[in-house]
């Protein structure tokens, strides 16, 4: 008798997979993850204090080893809270999905030199990075209105004119 028993089976399957989080749940619980108050702090002074889940491990390590020049701005920290937040950062990098799929770290460690972040973001034309209300691509929040919550979903975007 094995039909009877397979279908029961299959309709498990079918609910065990419908209550596991999808993949945009993981990625959202990924950028979500709580941020060590040092990096609120130190991180957010001049832009968005990114989700460490958004860069490799290695992307971090060399960005905070370089942070006296900081795309050429002076981002340096006390030796005690640097070795906090880099074992912090290596704890937490490359959590989201995209970025563990990518084949190596982005150019300049920048997200938005990334695979992913390109391919995320290819509707969005060269001339409206630019716009004054936008300027750079790193500027998040220009345009993901719930990023300072580390939010990216779609319907929290709205595109300065
Ligand atoms: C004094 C200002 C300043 C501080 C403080 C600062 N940054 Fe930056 N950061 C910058 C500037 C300027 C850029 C380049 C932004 C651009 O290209 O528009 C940048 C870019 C970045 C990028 C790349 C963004 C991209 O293009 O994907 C990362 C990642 C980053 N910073 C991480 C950090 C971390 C981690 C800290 C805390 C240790 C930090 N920053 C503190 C000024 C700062
Ligand atoms: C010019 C406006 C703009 C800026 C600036 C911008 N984005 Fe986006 N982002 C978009 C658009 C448009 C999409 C595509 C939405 C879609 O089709 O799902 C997107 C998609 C995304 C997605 C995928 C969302 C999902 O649910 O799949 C992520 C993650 C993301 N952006 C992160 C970032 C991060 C991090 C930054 C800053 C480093 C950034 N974005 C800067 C406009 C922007």
């Amino acid at each position: 008798m094995h039909r009877p028993r397979t279908l029961p089976m299959m309709t498990l399957l079918a609910c065990l997979l419908a209550a596991s989080p999808g993949r945009a749940d993981g990625d959202r619980a990924a950028a979500q993850v709580p941020l060590h108050p040092a990096y609120r702090q130190e991180c957010a002074a001049c832009h968005l204090a990114y989700p460490p889940g958004l860069l490799p491990a290695a992307s971090w390590r060399r960005l905070m080893d370089n942070l006296p020049r900081h795309f050429g701005t002076d981002a340096s920290l006390d030796a005690a809270t640097l070795q906090q937040l880099n074992t912090w950062l290596a704890a937490n990098a490359g959590t989201h999905r995209k970025v563990a799929r990518d084949p190596s770290p982005p150019p300049q460690d920048r997200i938005t030199r990334a695979a992913w972040f390109v391919r995320e973001h290819d509707e969005v034309p060269a001339a409206t990075w630019t716009r004054p209300a936008i300027k750079s691509a790193a500027h998040c929040a220009a345009c993901h209105t719930r990023a300072d919550q580390r939010e990216f979903r779609e319907r929290d975007i709205r595109i300065p004119r």
